[in-house]
């Protein structure tokens, strides 16, 4: 998915030539894909702020799921009749779909998961345990969601290993200088999320994997975050491993995808056990299935990978260019609207970000907030957002947030100024 000057826009972070800053100029976004999300004809006064939790289903999505059950299903790799053959390549042409779709070089790198939450763990668990000892050092940063915190908190208490953070700024970003003095050669891994879903920070990850290559580190991305919002290209991110959920792109719940490279996963050890991981079963020993298979236990998530390649051609079918515009049209639209409430303060504010905006109102906790909005048809998601380390450092308990999508209009983030004002009103 790259946009139409082949540059990966994501992909650089805060080193694109073509960065998402807000533009000067405010125009109505062109972008018009409302009418294929049914949602919004079967709910017609929503106006849907949560996609930085989960994203609304385009109809060929839904679709596509219904037509495998319906017509293609049988289990894969076992079946020695038409169907189940049928089904295992619908399966292989998925898992292609996404290589293609984040520039990995082979199908093989990419192992199905249940979301980027398992594809961390399995990282943690079969790579880390195997090679993280006492005394390792694995960087985290203050903005990873406790998906990318906690497996690595679990595996160094387990290893004897210990954890860094690596700081973030009063605007949200990533501390540098910081992160350069933290990786060191006792590092071992790197883990660092590519759009923070509480500040809608982009992160310079190809910086960050340089800086860790050259001290012997690995790096993982968790980009449950930014691959639907702009190009992804994990060999342009230069990165060891990357992570994704399915159903913050437009597809199924329950399947999401780890990214590893060929040689490291050749090296890693099975994480579960169980059919169709393994080669040879007996008494006296076991050998494992080739990758991707060894990391792939038991029946997998067909229908729904068969519906996250579905997802993947809508999101071609949008252009990765259109997509950032639309996205930081709205963002800056909705910067400009909530800074002029007064008692907002936006949490956040880096130079470059995607998609998210957080934000606070004096004298309103952000649940009764989140409430008031709820009243108007208006999802936002309020709390901590699985971000307690990056919330202690703004001195917050909980924010509100609003995080945009293809479907969103300006008229959205109209509302969502309107219902902010109703709520100061309520509670002065
Ligand atoms: N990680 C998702 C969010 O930030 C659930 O809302």
């Amino acid at each position: 998915m790259k946009n139409s000057v082949g540059e990966t826009t994501l992909a650089k972070g805060a080193d694109a030539e073509t960065s998402v800053q807000p533009p000067h100029v405010l125009t109505r976004s062109r972008l018009d894909v409302r009418d294929q999300f049914p949602i919004f004809a079967i709910h017609p006064n929503l106006v849907y702020l949560d996609s930085a939790a989960t994203s609304q289903k385009p109809q060929r999505v839904i679709d596509r799921l219904a037509r495998f059950y319906a017509g293609e299903n049988a289990n894969i790799h076992r079946g020695v009749y038409a169907l189940s053959a049928e089904a295992t390549a619908t399966y292989d042409s998925a898992r292609a779909a996404v290589a293609r779709f984040i520039g990995a070089a082979l199908p093989d790198e990419v192992i199905f998961t249940r979301g980027t939450t398992e594809s961390i763990n399995l990282v943690a668990q079969s790579w880390g345990r195997s090679v993280v000892k006492p005394g390792d050092e694995i960087v985290v940063t203050e903005m990873e969601h406790h998906s990318n915190w906690v497996p690595w908190q679990m595996l160094a208490d387990s290893t004897g290993a210990v954890l860094r953070m690596a700081p973030v700024t009063e605007a949200g970003e990533l501390d540098m200088s910081a992160m350069a003095r933290l990786v060191t050669p006792r590092t071992r891994l790197v883990a660092v999320t590519h759009l923070s879903n509480v500040l809608g920070t982009i992160n310079p990850v190809r910086r960050i994997t340089d800086l860790a290559h050259a001290a012997g580190a690995l790096v993982l991305v968790d980009g449950a975050q930014s691959v639907a919002h702009g190009a992804v290209d994990v060999r342009d991110l230069g990165c060891d491993f990357f992570a994704f959920s399915g159903h913050k792109l437009f597809g199924p719940t329950g399947i999401g995808v780890l990214y590893g490279r060929e040689a490291l996963l050749e090296e890693m050890p099975p994480w579960q056990g169980g059919g169709g991981m393994i080669g040879t079963v007996a008494l006296d020993g076991i050998t494992w299935a080739e990758v991707p298979m060894k990391f792939e236990a038991g029946t997998p998530a067909v229908a729904d990978a068969v519906a996250l390649a579905e997802a993947i051609a809508f999101v071609e079918s949008v252009g990765a260019e259109a997509i950032v515009t639309h996205e930081a049209e709205l963002l800056s639209l909705a910067t400009e609207r909530l800074s002029a409430i007064p008692g907002v303060r936006l949490i956040g504010t880096a130079a470059h970000r995607a998609s998210v905006i957080s934000f606070t109102l004096e004298g309103v906790h952000p649940h009764d907030l989140g409430t008031v909005l709820d009243e108007a048809g208006i999802a936002i998601r309020a709390g901590h957002h699985c971000a307690q380390p990056l919330m202690r450092r703004f001195g917050l308990a909980a924010t509100a947030r609003a995080s945009f999508s293809v479907y969103n209009t300006p008229d959205d983030v109209e509302a969502l100024g309107r219902g902010i004002e109703r709520a100061r009103a309520l509670f002065s």
